[in-house]
């Protein structure tokens, strides 16, 4: 008897997969912010997880950050950002990823009063435990872009004693008036210090955060991207150099990046022969997790199968630790 042909939802969830494009306090379920909020002792203006939920809603970036920042708020000891992270890991695991380069955001907690050293030992717990259960797990430090060059150079120092914990850094946060090259003396001391470096670019900012991303922060990846699509000599740039893009669809909708998912740039990006891949962003506050990412822009666009196995080879491609495992 000839095997069946696996359908689309089937080779989403068996595809090894790598996740480049993660915030872990992006993936802080309103169940946990409940739980986090009552072991601190500290008020959420909600009564439910459901109403948390019916908050988000979101015109844009901005409107989904002021959400984010006081979510993460409740994250205060080593056991919260522990929790955190495995919860994360464990479904990362139960998806078919097997390798993540996962972001976090230091100054988020740091400029609240919590250590870093809490963060950075909650984490590591967490991913030594992800380890030991087959996936792979390193972190990259995110710089807030909305805060000063001074604040990035300080942050930096204060992660040195981490470094052997660091794979790289990034930077998020509010793209509008905040472009890449205010950070390019902070990237230039982080890839002296053997550090990998990406940047979100083009997501809301224009293409020309995409160029300064490039040719003055000398970023290796670049996280969204959308945007680039608008200008043909940095689409050919990105082709040429095989850039990889890591784009997030589900946060992309919610965010009125895109209107539609029918018409998400996913699309022409595989037809330029760009290297993209598809990410999660903020799973909690974006409705969905890695397949379900896969699965509602492949309903959107189209993807067939082998489009699929694609991506899925490209995050491997576009990681900065691990090569695609080989499959049977
Ligand atoms: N863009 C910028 N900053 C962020 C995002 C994003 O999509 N998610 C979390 N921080
Ligand atoms: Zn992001």
């Amino acid at each position: 008897m000839p095997k069946s042909t696996p359908g689309l939802s089937e080779v989403i969830r068996d595809v090894p997969k790598a996740e480049l494009h993660i915030h872990v306090e992006g993936s802080l379920e309103p169940e946990m912010m409940f739980d986090l909020a009552r072991r601190n002792g500290v008020a959420l203006p909600y009564r439910s997880a459901d109403e948390v939920r019916r908050a988000y809603s979101f015109a844009n970036l901005q409107e989904f950050l002021d959400l984010y920042y006081q979510g993460m708020a409740m994250l205060r000891t080593e056991e919260d950002f522990f929790a955190l992270a495995d919860a994360y890991l464990r479904r990362a695991a139960a998806d078919g990823v097997v390798h993540v380069e996962m972001f976090f955001d230091p100054q988020a907690h740091t400029g609240r009063g919590v250590p870093l050293g809490t963060l950075m030992d909650g984490l590591e717990r967490a991913i030594v435990r992800s380890r030991e259960r087959g996936v792979s797990v390193s972190l990259i430090l995110c710089f807030l872009r909305h805060l000063t060059e001074r604040e990035a150079f300080e942050t930096l120092e204060h992660a040195e004693p981490y470094l052997d914990r660091l794979l790289g850094v990034g930077l998020d946060s509010s793209e509008m008036g905040n472009p890449p090259s205010k950070f390019a003396r902070v990237f230039d001391d982080a890839r002296d210090l053997g550090l990998r470096l990406v940047a979100h670019a083009g997501e809301e900012g224009p293409p020309e955060y995409v160029w300064e991303a490039l040719d003055i922060l000398g970023v290796e990846r670049i996280d969204h991207g959308n945007r680039a699509l608008e200008d043909d000599a940095l689409v050919a740039r990105l082709r040429d150099d095989r850039i990889p893009l890591t784009v997030c669809p589900l946060s992309n909708l919610a965010l009125r990046v895109v209107d539609d998912l029918a018409a998400h740039p996913i699309r022409r990006m595989l037809d330029l022969g760009l290297v993209a891949t598809v990410n999660l962003d903020d799973p909690a506050y974006f409705g969905g997790y890695i397949n379900e990412n896969f699965r509602r822009v492949a309903e959107g666009v189209d993807l067939s199968s082998a489009e699929i196995e694609t991506l899925a080879r490209n995050s491997f491609d576009a990681s900065f630790a691990a090569p695609a495992p080989l499959r049977p």
